[in-house]
């Protein structure tokens, strides 16, 4: 039987979201209704994706029978108050991350998810891309020797802009943006040349980017390869195919009787949110939410 999924908001990567499902089996992923806090945005995404149902307000969408799993895919302000919603009427739950805007609000959801019995996972769809997957196993099994340091960039910076991405126009990291952090860093250390600079990176038809959606690795033991699917279908974000990863999972543990993904877990999901307001706490950052 298949999953039957109702879809929370009709913004971007809710688009991306049903896109992505597109290419797993149909007899496994439906999509059987959309909520958004208007009837037409709802009407529009439903009549775009081929989903039976469109609701105007979230409410109506929980109090739907035919709804198994919700995936809620508002900003995340409303991810407390959507997927409380939602789980109180029984739905499962897979949530955009951040899950919530803070620890309280996490161990808060964590625990109404128990209380009622439901599936509930924050959806860090890397987590369930091959690659990651392959990475995690190249870790455990010790291959590429222990880890010491990990030094992670998003990276995303340069490559809609054709003439930076370019060797013929001078383009890379280094001369168009590279160049305001050497300036800063000479400037402050009164003009003086540094005594040594190190500098690693990639060239930029081999770059394993988006690191947060992979479709390859690299390490001592060995590249591996893992490309998405291609459907043709134009997504908001960078590899949204690959939200069809989490799909998969969501649908496992679900037949498995399980209440949380062991890949993603509640304490995962915590500790995200305890070192994210750690971070933002002691640069300055408070939210409503907090108070
Ligand atoms: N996994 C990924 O790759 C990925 C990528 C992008 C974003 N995200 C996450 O997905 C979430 C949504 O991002 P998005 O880019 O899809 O955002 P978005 O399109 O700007 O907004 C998503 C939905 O949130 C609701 N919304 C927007 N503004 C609101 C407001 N002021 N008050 C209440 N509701 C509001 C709307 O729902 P209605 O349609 O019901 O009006 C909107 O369609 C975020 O939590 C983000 O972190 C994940």
């Amino acid at each position: 039987m298949a999953t039957r999924w109702g879809i929370v908001s009709a913004g971007l990567i809710s688009n991306d979201f049903v896109g992505a499902l597109k290419a797993l089996p149909e007899g496994e992923h439906r999509v059987v209704a959309v909520a958004a806090r208007s009837l037409e945005s709802a009407k529009k995404f439903a009549s775009k994706y081929g989903v039976e149902k469109a609701y105007g307000s979230y409410d109506e969408l929980a109090r739907d029978p035919n709804v198994e799993v919700v995936y809620i895919g508002t900003i995340q302000t409303q991810h407390l108050p959507v997927a409380s919603l939602m789980i109180q009427a029984g739905k499962h739950v897979l949530c955009e991350k951040p899950l919530c805007m803070n620890v309280k609000e996490v161990k808060q959801l964590i625990q109404l998810a128990k209380e009622k019995k439901v599936f509930l996972m924050e959806a860090v769809w890397s987590r369930f891309f091959p690659v990651y997957q392959e990475l995690t196993r190249r870790i455990q099994s010790g291959e590429i020797g222990d880890v010491v340091q990990v030094i992670c960039s998003f990276g995303k910076s340069i490559e809609d802009v054709t003439r930076m991405v370019r060797r013929e126009t001078g383009g890379g990291a280094t001369l168009d943006l590279g160049l305001y952090t050497v300036q800063f860093t000479t400037l402050v250390m009164g003009g003086d040349k540094p005594q040594k600079v190190l500098a690693c990176g990639h060239l930029n038809d081999n770059v394993n980017y988006p690191m947060w959606a992979p479709e390859s690795l690299e390490s001592s033991s060995g590249k591996y390869e893992s490309l998405l699917p291609k459907t043709g279908h134009i997504f908001n974000f960078e590899n949204s195919q690959g939200l069809m990863y989490e799909a998969v999972e969501v649908r496992r543990c679900l037949n498995e009787g399980l209440l949380e993904s062991p890949v993603m877990t509640h304490k995962e999901s915590l500790t995200n949110a305890e070192v994210m307001e750690k971070m933002r706490t002691q640069v300055g950052v408070k939210f409503d939410q907090d108070d």
